[in-house]
């Protein structure tokens, strides 16, 4: 995405932030996940606190566990139905709220995988072949390209728009897929009716969160602390994170990334900054900062996790939410494809 389109973007973006609490009815969030393991810490302070917050500010919420997106790269859905409702146990220790929040999967809304249909005749070759973010997926995942990873910006369109989501928390990463969600809304109310709504991508999460090595923290890069891990496998993951010599703490990202890394981790649990642990630490060294570092995290994620712990004993109740939202997002996508239907003159 060029320096512009992505100004342009934090500009609409910047604009919304500030519609929001004063006209939360406008909008419609629509954001998800791909289900192919645990949340982490990276996801909760990159977006899931972020999800809580609108939805707690009475913005309307849905979120997508994108089931269909774990097979645009990988061979194999064995571990699929224990990701999903671990991804709704974690959800709802992390304070979303299925009375406000409608929580569902690709595979339970025929509808809404049915747009993909008409929303594919509005794409060209050469724009599906352009995402930045496409490709480099498909360089990381080592594998051909597939036609589905080719093509699911064009399904995350289908699921912003079964719901006429108009903002979509997303990192800069995802910023190429709402432009082509843009572009297909647009298409489609200029060739046929206007059915769908044009949605902004909300750049809340322009930080990256950095993983135990000073890279974004990522599942694929053994980087993450996941929100399920235990406090000894915390303090385990932190104690192997690789530091550096000099005893002075100082918080320098480019120099010192492991240590950085370390200091940023406790500034969000604590709400300090980063210069404030560091100079606190001093000459204490990277035991010290560890030690210091684990404790926030362990501190921060202790209701989390117990609420975690709760919540996996009552399994059927993790299902009956899923359930339910799977139910309310079939309505809302069979109302949109009669919108649809109707629109194409397809209504026999
Ligand atoms: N691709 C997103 C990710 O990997 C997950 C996702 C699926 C999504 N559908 C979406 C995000 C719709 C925003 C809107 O994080």
């Amino acid at each position: 995405m060029s320096v512009d389109s992505f100004e342009a973007s934090k500009k609409r973006s910047d604009a919304i932030q500030e519609d929001l609490a004063v006209h939360p009815e406008k909008y419609v969030m629509l954001t998800g996940d791909r289900p192919t393991g645990r949340l982490h810490m990276g996801h909760y302070f990159g977006t899931i606190k972020e999800r809580v917050r609108l939805q707690d500010m009475g913005i309307t919420t849905r979120i997508i566990i994108a089931d269909y997106q774990v097979i645009t790269d990988r061979d194999t859905t064995a571990n699929i139905q224990d990701n999903v409702y671990n991804m709704v146990v974690d959800y709802l220790a992390c304070g979303i709220d299925p009375e406000k929040t409608i929580i569902f999967t690709h595979s339970a809304v025929p509808a809404l995988n049915q747009l993909m249909l008409p929303f594919l005749s509005l794409c060209t070759e050469s724009e599906l072949l352009r995402n930045p973010t496409v490709k480099a997926e498909q360089e990381a995942s080592g594998h051909a390209l597939t036609g589905l990873l080719l093509t699911y910006p064009v399904h995350q369109a289908c699921d912003i728009l079964f719901c006429k989501g108009n903002i979509v928390p997303v990192g800069r990463d995802q910023l190429p897929h709402i432009e082509q969600t843009r572009n297909i809304a647009r298409k489609f109310n200029e060739r046929y009716a206007n059915v769908f709504p044009e949605p902004e991508g909300l750049l809340t999460l322009d930080v990256v969160i950095p993983g135990l090595d000073g890279r974004k923290m990522s599942k694929s890069y053994g980087n993450a602390i996941a929100l399920s891990a235990t406090p000894e496998e915390t303090a385990k993951l932190i104690k192997k994170s690789k530091t550096d010599a000099d005893r002075n703490i100082t918080f320098d990202r480019e120099g010192r990334p492991g240590v950085s890394a370390l200091l940023t981790t406790a500034a969000l649990c604590t709400g300090r900054t980063e210069v404030d642990i560091a100079a606190e630490i001093g000459d204490g060294g990277s035991g010290t900062l560890k030690k210091y570092v684990t404790e926030s995290v362990n501190n921060y994620l202790a209701p989390i996790r117990e609420r975690r712990a709760e919540l996996l004993e009552k399994e059927g109740y993790i299902k009956e939410v899923l359930h339910e939202g799977n139910r309310r997002a079939n309505e809302i996508a069979n109302a949109t494809l009669d919108e649809v239907r109707e629109a194409m003159n397809m209504v026999y």
